[in-house]
């Protein structure tokens, strides 16, 4: 029988803080939305300070240090001016991730294969500020090894790709994307990573991907969000437990 982790879920408030600043004041307060998250069942939470600051903004990440009593995780582009952030605010996570300011979110994984000195660099001087680093790639062989190679100790696998192939009901991209992320997870595995997945999750993709064993920690955000409009964000975190629950009994199961 296979070693079941158990599995954790990252809330990702960003898109309360969208909200917020669509009217530019400072209502809905993304902090008041995390430890309402935690209340429900969280296990911990995300925010992407982004360059040009679209939503989460340099107080919010101040606030939530302050205000969460469970881990920050962190997620940042890997400039000088964010490593400098981090290393200052020592959460307790930081993902390092892609940023293109035109691109409306997360569009791709980090190109750790092209990118392998700055990132090295990156993940060194965020370790050394006693942070634990994950690295924000797509489930492709080449860069899951980079990342190894790098020293990064845990990956998060971009699953924006599958989820959107399966929304869309383009059921061979999406059946060709999961079996990219299950051999991807093997992979990941054996070279000895902790292993996080993310990007547009729901229900569905959350419990199908919760079955894979190795997995330790999903980050969700704008799902959630979107749900909560219409059941609060209670509702949507503890349905989000349950959708994650029964993928899990799958795995022990297995
Ligand atoms: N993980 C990472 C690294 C991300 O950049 C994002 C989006 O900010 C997420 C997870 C969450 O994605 P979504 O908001 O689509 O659930």
């Amino acid at each position: 029988m296979l070693a079941v982790l158990p599995l954790r879920l990252g809330v990702n408030i960003d898109h309360v803080a969208t909200v917020r600043n669509a009217r530019g004041g400072d209502l809905p307060d993304p902090v008041r939305a995390a430890l309402l998250a935690i209340e429900a069942g969280a296990d911990g939470i995300t925010a992407h300070l982004r360059e040009d600051r679209r939503h989460i903004r340099d107080d919010d990440i101040v606030r939530l240090m302050a205000a969460i009593a469970k881990p920050l995780n962190f997620e940042l582009a890997a400039t000088a001016e964010m490593i400098a952030i981090a290393t200052k605010t020592r959460p307790h996570a930081a993902c390092l991730v892609p940023e293109k300011r035109t691109e409306r979110t997360t569009e791709g994984g980090l190109d750790v294969v092209a990118n392998k000195n700055q990132i090295r660099d990156a993940t060194a001087q965020l370790k050394d500020a006693g942070i634990r680093v994950s690295l924000f790639i797509a489930a492709d062989p080449a860069q899951i090894d980079a990342a190894a190679e790098v020293r990064a100790p845990v990956i998060e696998i971009h699953t924006g790709g599958w989820c959107e192939a399966r929304t869309q009901g383009h059921r061979q991209d999406a059946d060709a994307e999961w079996r990219r992320i299950v051999e991807g997870v093997d992979r990941a595995k054996a070279l000895g990573l902790e292993i996080h997945a993310g990007h547009g999750l729901d229900y569905a993709t959350a419990e199908q991907i919760a079955a894979l064993a190795p997995i330790a920690e999903l980050n969700i955000g704008h799902f959630l969000v979107g749900e909560a409009i219409f059941t609060g964000l209670a509702d949507s975190i503890a349905r989000m437990r349950a959708a994650m629950e029964r993928g899990r009994m799958k795995a022990k199961a297995s």
